[in-house]
């Protein structure tokens, strides 16, 4: 606990927090052993040693593997036993193995002006934006460090002042399906430059996009909140805020950038994690047919229970295709189970597999990317 209160203290005062915060919820990213290797273990083993355990309820991001199929979707044995270590030290800690990045689907939804300490960026962008929670961008170790004081410093997104918006998107287009909402989240995330977003123009957008929006700005961008116009709880612009245009022809070109052709060898669905509606859209596109390409719907372990008992996962298994728990086609070892070029819906997805297989991926909606 000392060693913890001493990562806080020292980040309250790089960042001149004036106080702590109570935290009602804390979500610890780092748990793939393709992400944090060795050391990360061995860190996480010391602080077991020491008696670290958790105050608040602890969360984790998704791990490097389906806890329950690994064997049967190939996972390397080896990496499977330093993951399984992994886990064990979180959960000597009494960190609940959830292995998600939306959290927000399985129940641990924070009111508006709750405060968290959140780690996965996308989390951490649906959080701010979509519940008005108030979380910053924590980092694995300072998550671990909140977990356990059960506070974090107060500062950033955790005060008033700086959840405004400074750059006002105004949207000019329609958007069709989940994977234009990544586009513009890709395109906004990078022509942001550290300023945060409010949007007008998008008359409507389901939670399912606003994730697949928040993740895609996070990854391409760094931005942690964004408003949205009649949607967000929170609309807070500063006069004068910076505009810009998102139209037809930054949609169309930013599609054209992400995605590129080919035949993959496997369609990711679900990142951030399916919700059970898109495993259901997947569970309704290949009901009764046989898929040529290997296909994965990641998602929470409780949503896929919810699949399974809605018949989803089952429609999805006999036409060759897999739900698949507590990972995701980012942090497990894709490479080494073979796959080198892959076809997605998610902005967020699609710039981490690029940078993965150093080719572009095959971008576009379920309808589009399911190869039967
Ligand atoms: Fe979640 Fe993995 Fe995407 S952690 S946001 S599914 S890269």
């Amino acid at each position: 606990m000392r060693q913890s209160m001493e990562i806080l203290a020292a980040l309250g005062k790089i960042y001149g927090a004036a106080d702590m915060v109570p935290v009602t919820s804390v979500q610890v990213a780092g748990v793939s052993y393709k992400t944090i290797g060795d050391a990360g273990l061995e860190y996480l083993q010391d602080m077991v040693q020491k008696g670290a355990k958790v105050k608040v309820p602890t969360f984790l991001n998704p791990a490097g593997m389906d806890r329950e199929q690994w064997e049967a979707l190939r996972v390397p044995p080896a990496f499977a036993k330093k993951q399984l270590e992994i886990l064990d030290t979180f959960a000597e800690m009494g960190i609940g193995m959830t292995c998600t990045c939306t959290p927000y689907l399985v129940g641990i939804r924070p009111k508006q002006s709750e405060h968290i300490a959140w780690s996965e960026s996308s989390a951490i962008s649906f959080a701010n934006s979509v519940l008005g929670a108030r979380t910053n961008r924590e980092g694995g170790p300072s998550a671990l460090a909140a977990a356990i004081c059960g506070f974090t410093p107060n500062y950033g997104l955790h005060l008033d002042e700086n959840r405004v918006a400074n750059l006002l998107v105004k949207v000019e287009t329609e958007l069709k399906g989940t994977s234009d909402f990544g586009a513009m989240g890709a395109y906004i995330g990078e022509a942001a430059k550290g300023k945060t977003p409010a949007f007008v123009g998008v008359k409507a957008a389901s939670e399912d996009r606003l994730k697949s929006l928040g993740a895609s700005m996070a990854a391409w961008g760094s931005v942690a909140i964004y408003n949205m116009q009649g949607i967000t709880p929170e609309w807070n612009v500063v006069d004068g805020a910076e505009e810009i245009t998102f139209g037809a022809r930054e949609l169309a070109e930013t599609r054209e950038k992400i995605g590129g052709d080919g035949k993959p060898d496997m369609v990711a669905i679900g990142c951030p994690h399916a919700s059970l509606s898109e495993i259901e859209e997947v569970a309704v596109k290949v009901r009764g047919k046989k898929l040529a390409t290997k296909l994965w719907v990641c998602t929470a372990r409780k949503t896929k229970e919810a699949a399974d008992k809605a018949g989803f996962t089952q429609a999805i298994e006999q036409a060759g295709g897999n739900v698949v728990a507590d990972t995701c086609m980012v942090v497990c070892p894709l490479e080494e189970m073979g796959i080198k070029h892959a076809a997605c819906n998610s902005g967020k997805a699609a710039k981490y597999l690029t940078n993965m297989f150093k080719r572009k991926v095959v971008y576009g909606d379920v309808g589009d990317i399911i190869c039967e």
